[in-house]
């Protein structure tokens, strides 16, 4: 089968035909994976029908499968194995069976609290609501692009300090009295080490200040690039169809999450992607 690649948006994103996930993708398919998504940092897979074992086989194309938090004692859930991620709202006894089961998500980028952030993020859809639930991306290469000179200049060397309490989904959340915070400086402006482009990483649930900028110069110029980086003509906003498989860029891009209704089941399984260890 011959593979199609179409652009999503202006702003990135592409859908990818052509591919069946319960195989294993090689030769000239796996070369066609790659470049798209190195060329529009999110892709988007439709009609796959994979088990958790046939992700954690695609995650290993681009590094190591992981997912690292997320098993607890009530959940018992035979996907657990391996620690993959459910993002859901479904219950049982009360409780949710996977992690950020409510409502809307601030831009984030998955791992960034880390001291090594997560490569890539994969998203199996399995049910999702008639409306809303949407997963909305930002292209941050865009982003930096379209800066002025001057800050690009006030930018350069600065770090950027993130953290982050589990399931937080607005920036108000952290800290949370009682959680772990986990917290971690990157450098402001990430250069990608396959395209040597430059994006601008930083995002509101987690980033907190600009290390490097008196705090009097820092604080306002990251409200300003808080909401630079979720400018419309950044954003894709994917609507979910059940067995759309999604891979994105943590790296190059942030996503978000709206509210959709609480009494319709949204099911996604999770894995995120850790470069390998060399
Ligand atoms: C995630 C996440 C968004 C969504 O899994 O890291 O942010 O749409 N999910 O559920
Ligand atoms: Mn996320």
């Amino acid at each position: 089968m011959t593979v199609t690649v179409t652009p999503l948006s202006a702003a990135l994103g592409a859908r990818i035909e052509g591919i069946d996930l319960r195989q294993t993708v090689t030769g000239a398919a796996l070369a066609a994976l790659r470049r798209a998504f190195r060329d529009h940092q999110v892709v988007c897979l439709p009609g796959q029908k994979i088990s958790a074992a046939n992700q954690i086989a695609f995650c290993a194309l681009f590094g190591a499968a992981d997912s690292d938090y997320k098993v607890s004692a009530q959940r018992t859930e035979t996907d657990y194995r391996k620690g993959v991620m459910l993002v859901s709202n479904v219950r049982k006894n009360g409780v949710p069976i996977g992690n950020l089961p409510d409502g809307d998500i601030q831009f984030h980028s998955d791992g960034c609290h880390r001291d090594r952030p997560y490569l890539a993020t994969t998203l199996y859809a399995i049910r999702v609501p008639r409306g809303g639930g949407d997963t909305l991306f930002a292209n941050l290469t865009a982003a930096y692009d379209a800066l002025d000179a001057d800050t690009k200049a006030r930018l350069d060397g600065c770090r950027i300090h993130n953290s982050y309490v589990l399931d937080a989904t607005s920036r108000d959340e952290v800290p949370r009295p009682g959680a772990v915070l986990h917290e971690a400086t990157h450098p402001l402006v990430l250069t990608h080490p396959d395209t040597g482009r430059k994006a601008l990483y930083l995002n509101r649930l987690m980033s907190r200040w600009i290390v490097g900028l008196p705090r009097e110069e820092g604080a306002p110029l990251l409200d300003q690039l808080l909401d630079h980086v979720e400018r419309p003509e950044f954003i894709y906003a994917h609507k979910w169809t059940p067995g759309d498989f999604l891979m994105w860029d943590n790296r190059c891009v942030n996503h978000a999450r709206t509210d959709f209704p609480s009494d319709q089941v949204r099911l996604l399984r999770r894995y995120t992607i850790s470069e390998s260890a060399a």
